[in-house]
């Protein structure tokens, strides 16, 4: 069977996805604060080292999937740290598990928001892999009264790393598939408080138009998770597969 490292597997998407991996008969490893069968702090590097110390310890070396679930919203320091370099440090160090597969398979979970406003300095520091420089951009937001751009700049640069990284060297030429599914509005912990409140829900659902279907469950993102980690799907790479009930189609800038 196939063995699947899943983050943010204690809740909401990454839940679903260790469910219906589970149910196919593949074995996850899930990564998250607690929970899990790894337990790892992924807003600090040295959590984000643990991670991929405790997934190799796990799975003898040998990956054939990651999907990185783990994120934050809202206005917390953190949330860059999580959501970018929690995913891709951790690809980064389960490479070399991800090359001894047979067919491996990365997923990371984007956003719709990501074609929102970014902090564009945010986003070069993140790509750059430069820590303090992200810790400063953020700092600069928060104090600037810009929250509200710390997570499409964080899901903006993540987009932008899988795009680079997929066809650099060492990963589609080692047989790594790596995309990112980009949800719409998920019903979810994370957004359970905004849908309450209408005013909030006024602001997302403008924000976010899903015309097919609505809010999604978690349960309908990980179905498009599963195909892309399956050892059958061989061709697809860096890619950006929307699952948002056509809100990416109704936003986009009709002449792109
Ligand atoms: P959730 O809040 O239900 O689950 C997130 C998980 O990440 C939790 O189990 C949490 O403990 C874990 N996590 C947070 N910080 C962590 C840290 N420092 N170290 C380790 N684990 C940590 O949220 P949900 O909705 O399942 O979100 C999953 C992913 O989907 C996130 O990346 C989110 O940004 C993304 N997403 C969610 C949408 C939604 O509407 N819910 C829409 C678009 C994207």
């Amino acid at each position: 069977s196939r063995l699947v490292v899943v983050t943010g597997a204690a809740s909401g998407i990454g839940a679903a996805v260790r469910r219906l991996l589970e149910e196919r008969g593949d074995r996850v490893v899930g990564v998250d604060l607690a929970g899990t069968e790894v337990t790892a702090d992924l807003a600090t590097p040295e959590g984000r080292a643990a991670a991929v110390a405790g997934v190799l310890e796990a799975s003898g070396g040998v990956v054939d999937g990651v999907v990185t679930c783990a994120g934050l919203s809202g206005a917390s320091p953190a949330l860059p740290h999580v959501n970018f370099s929690g995913s891709t440090d951790l690809v980064l160090g389960l490479r070399d598990a991800l090359a001894a597969s047979e067919a491996p398979r990365v997923v990371l979970v984007g956003s719709i928001s990501a074609t929102r406003p970014v902090d564009a300095a945010l986003v070069e520091a993140l790509l750059a892999g430069d820590v303090a420089a992200a810790t400063a951009a953020t700092k600069a937001a928060l104090a600037d009264g810009r929250p509200q751009q710390l997570y499409p700049s964080s899901k903006a640069a993540l987009a932008q790393w899988a795009r680079r990284t997929a066809v650099a060297p060492g990963w589609a030429d080692a047989g790594i598939a790596l995309n990112v599914v980009a949800p719409g509005v998920v019903l979810s912990p994370m957004t359970a408080a905004l849908v309450e409140d209408p005013r909030m829900k006024q602001v997302m659902d403008a924000a976010v138009p899903m015309p097919l279907h609505g809010y999604s469950a978690p349960e309908d993102v990980a179905r498009m998770i599963g195909f892309l980690v399956a050892a059958g799907t061989t061709h697809v790479t860096g890619q950006v597969l929307y699952v948002d009930g056509g809100a990416e189609a109704t936003l986009r800038d009709p002449a792109h």
